[in-house]
C-alpha cells in the first residue's frame, strides 16, 4: 500500500475522504492525519478527524493538530456549508481517543525523515498552511516526498469562496504558492473535477441502504452538505471534493488531467487565491502539477459506496 499523511480540516467531505482511506488498506496505509484549521477553527478540525477515525473503527490512528491560523492572514472559516461543529449532519458521539502531543508540522517532517525517500504521499484537503511551514522549516523534506495529492483550485469552474478562488487555496494562498513551488510532484483535484461528484438521491440512497453505522453518518453527512450548494449552484447534490484524493490513491485511472504549470495569485485582492493554471500550455512555464479536469462519476460512486461498505474492518 501507498503510505500517506492525511491532513485535512473536516468538514464533510473531509470526512467522506478519510473513511474511504481507512476502508482500502490494501492500497492506502494511513501513517497519521493532521488537522488544520480551515472550514472550522483547529480545534473543532482536531475533534472531528477524531470522530470519524472512531467512526471507522481506527482509534489507533494517530491525530495531530497543526497550524491554527493561515500563513499571512486571518483565518476564513465556511460554516455556511459545513455548519458550526465542522460536521453537522449525523449525530455522532464525541472522541475518546488522545490528540497526539507533537505538533502537526513535526509530525510531517519527521515521519519524512523516518521514512523511506519518495514512500510516503500528502494528501492535504484544507487550506496548504501545514505543509507549506513544514517545508519552509525543513526544506530537506522535499525531495523525500513520493508526490503531494490535494483538493484545491479550479480552472474552468472558478470560485467558490470568491468569483476566482476555490476556499482551500483562497484561505493561505502564501502556503499553497510556497507548495506549488517546492518542486514536488503534484496532483490536484480542483472543482472542475469535484463538482462532477454529486452525491445524487440514489447515491445518498445508496450509502444509507449499506445499512450499517458509516453509511448512516454518510448520509446523513451529505444530506447536511448538499443544502449550500443546492441553494447556491443548483446542484444535483453535495459535490465530494475531498474524497477525490483517496479515490484517486485506490483508482487513478477514474481521473483525466494534464501536466501543466499552475501558478497562485498572492497580489491582487480581487483574484486572491486564484488558480492560475495554464491548461492550454499557452506560456513557456514548466508544468508544476497533474491538474485534473474529469472524472468518471459513476465508477467512483461505485468505489466509493463499496469501500464505505466495508467499515468497520474486521
Ligand atoms: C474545499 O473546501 C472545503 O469546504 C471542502 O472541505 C473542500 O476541501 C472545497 O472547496
Ligand atoms: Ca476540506
Amino acid at each position: 500500500p501507498r503510505k500517506i499523511i492525511i491532513d485535512t480540516d473536516p468538514g464533510q467531505d473531509d470526512a467522506v475522504a478519510i473513511l474511504l482511506a481507512l476502508a482500502s488498506p490494501a492500497e492506502i496505509e494511513v501513517l497519521g492525519i493532521t488537522a488544520v484549521a480551515g472550514n472550522v477553527p483547529l480545534e473543532l478540525t482536531a475533534r472531528n478527524a477524531r470522530i470519524v477515525c472512531e467512526l471507522a473503527g481506527r482509534p489507533d490512528i494517530p491525530v495531530h493538530a497543526g497550524c491554527d491560523r493561515p500563513l499571512a492572514r486571518p483565518l476564513v472559516t465556511a460554516e455556511h456549508v459545513h455548519g458550526r461543529s465542522g460536521l453537522d449532519g449525523p449525530d455522532l458521539p464525541d472522541p475518546t481517543m488522545p490528540l497526539q502531543d507533537t505538533h502537526a508540522v513535526d509530525f510531517i517532517i519527521d515521519t519524512l525523515r523516518a521514512e523511506p525517500e519518495g514512500s510516503v504521499t500528502l494528501c492535504p484537503l484544507g487550506p496548504l498552511t501545514n505543509v507549506a511551514t513544514a517545508l519552509a522549516r525543513a526544506p530537506d523534506i522535499a525531495p523525500r516526498i513520493a508526490e503531494i495529492v490535494l483538493m484545491g483550485g479550479a480552472y474552468f469552474e472558478v470560485g467558490n469562496i470568491t468569483p476566482t478562488a476555490e476556499f482551500n487555496i483562497y484561505v493561505d494562498p502564501e502556503a499553497a504558492a510556497q507548495v506549488f513551488a517546492a518542486g514536488v510532484p503534484i496532483t490536484v483535484m480542483p472543482l472542475d473535477v469535484t463538482h462532477k461528484a454529486l452525491v445524487t438521491r440514489p447515491r445518498n440512497d445508496a450509502f444509507r441502504t449499506l445499512g450499517t453505522a458509516v453509511g448512516h453518518a454518510v448520509a446523513e453527512m451529505t444530506d447536511f452538505f448538499e443544502r449550500f450548494d443546492r441553494e447556491k449552484y443548483g446542484s444535483l447534490g453535495a459535490p465530494l471534493h475531498d474524497p477525490c484524493v483517496t479515490a484517486y490513491l485506490v483508482a487513478p485511472d477514474i481521473f483525466t488531467g494534464r501536466h501543466i504549470n499552475v501558478e497562485i495569485e498572492t497580489m491582487s485582492d480581487l483574484t486572491l487565491g486564484m488558480t492560475v493554471a495554464d491548461w492550454w500550455r499557452v506560456t513557456e512555464r514548466a508544468p508544476n502539477a497533474t491538474f485534473m479536469g474529469d472524472l468518471d462519476a459513476d465508477r467512483f460512486f461505485a468505489l466509493l459506496t463499496e469501500r464505505l461498505g466495508r467499515l468497520p474492518l474486521t
